[in-house]
């Protein structure tokens, strides 16, 4: 029988547990705040950061949205993060991603204060992270974490594969799960667009986590029987019928499934806990700056 891992109930379960986090702030007179930035008209970075500002309200953290014309120089960009780098009420910074080509993304990750970046992506986080020290973990592979510790898959000795090696995703996935830690102890392997046999490194693999970003591009005879399949990818494809389009993962799920001992279905996996660790990241980030304990789950 294959376990289906059930994303949207373990990241509900984290934002009620992080609401009781915004109230022992609000308690002790914090009103937790994210800063949402903004600089793009691509429909679907738009509704990613709508998204975010919605989950904001629901567990009652401030969201606060600021959008900069994607036209504008990248200084206005450089000014508005400098703005919410030295606003008290703001405590968490997310730059949606990608900015415009005209702005040069590593100087916009490098701005964001390291005590304000909740999705982990400045360097002096990043190498927190790889030395074992990590302030804020990035939010997609911190959800996977808490996804393999709800369904007690068990990492340490493990041999996982993760697919893909992208600063957001693969890296620091790769690097969690070698960690010293709960939830690590894992020996991993990083494959990647110029790996020799993929399926060599997956079939043997306890844990496969695929970010990739090609449709259905690992099926069920690449996995071993039994093991825990993470599906990061989502993709919009034509849909079957003909009729509009509809989402997938990086796996092909139906085959996957017959030989998985536990999947992540797209949607309703990994999607809704990246959504659900941006919070994590914001009440932490909250708590560290103005020193109240808050018990994270
Ligand atoms: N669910 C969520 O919350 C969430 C969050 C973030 C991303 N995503 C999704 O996750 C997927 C990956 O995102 P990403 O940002 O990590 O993508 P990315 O930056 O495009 O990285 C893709 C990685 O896949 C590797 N790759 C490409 N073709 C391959 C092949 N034929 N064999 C093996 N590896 C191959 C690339 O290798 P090279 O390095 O050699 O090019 C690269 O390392 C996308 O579908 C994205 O939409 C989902």
């Amino acid at each position: 029988m294959t376990d289906v891992i059930d994303g949207d109930a373990v990241a509900a379960d984290i934002r009620t547990e992080i609401a009781d986090c915004v109230e022992t702030l609000t308690d002790a007179g914090v009103e937790p705040g994210l800063a949402t930035v903004l600089m793009s008209d691509d429909p679907a970075s738009e509704t990613y950061v709508s998204m975010k500002q919605r989950d904001c309200e629901e567990v009652g953290i401030e969201g606060i949205h600021v959008e900069v014309d994607p036209e504008a120089p990248a200084e206005e960009l450089y000014a508005t993060i400098d703005e919410l780098n030295a606003d008290d009420a703001v405590h968490g910074i997310l730059v949606q991603l990608p900015v415009p080509d005209h702005v040069d993304e590593r100087e916009v990750l490098r701005r964001i204060s390291p005590a304000k970046d909740v999705d982990g992506f400045h360097p002096e986080n990043v190498g927190r992270l790889v030395a074992g020290n990590a302030r804020f973990k990035p939010c997609t592979p911190h959800g996977v974490l808490k996804l393999l510790e709800a369904y007690d898959v068990e990492t340490e000795g493990a041999d996982a594969v993760v697919v893909g090696r992208s600063d957001i995703v693969g890296k620091p996935m790769a690097n969690l799960l070698i960690q010293k830690a709960p939830q690590g102890n894992a020996t991993v392997t990083v494959c990647h667009s110029r790996t020799d046999d993929l399926t060599s490194h997956t079939r043997n693999a306890d844990i496969v986590i695929a970010a990739v970003g090609i449709p259905e591009f690992i099926d069920g005879s690449m996995i071993q029987e039994g093991a825990t399949v993470i599906d990061v990818g989502v993709n919009r494809v034509e849909a079957d019928d003909g009729e509009g389009t509809t989402l997938v993962g990086d796996v092909e799920y139906d085959s996957a499934a017959d030989v998985a001992g536990a999947i992540t279905p797209v949607p309703g996996g990994v999607g809704p806990m990246t959504r659900a660790m941006l919070l994590y990241n914001t009440v932490k980030a909250a708590g560290l700056q103005t020193d109240v304990d808050v018990e994270l789950p």
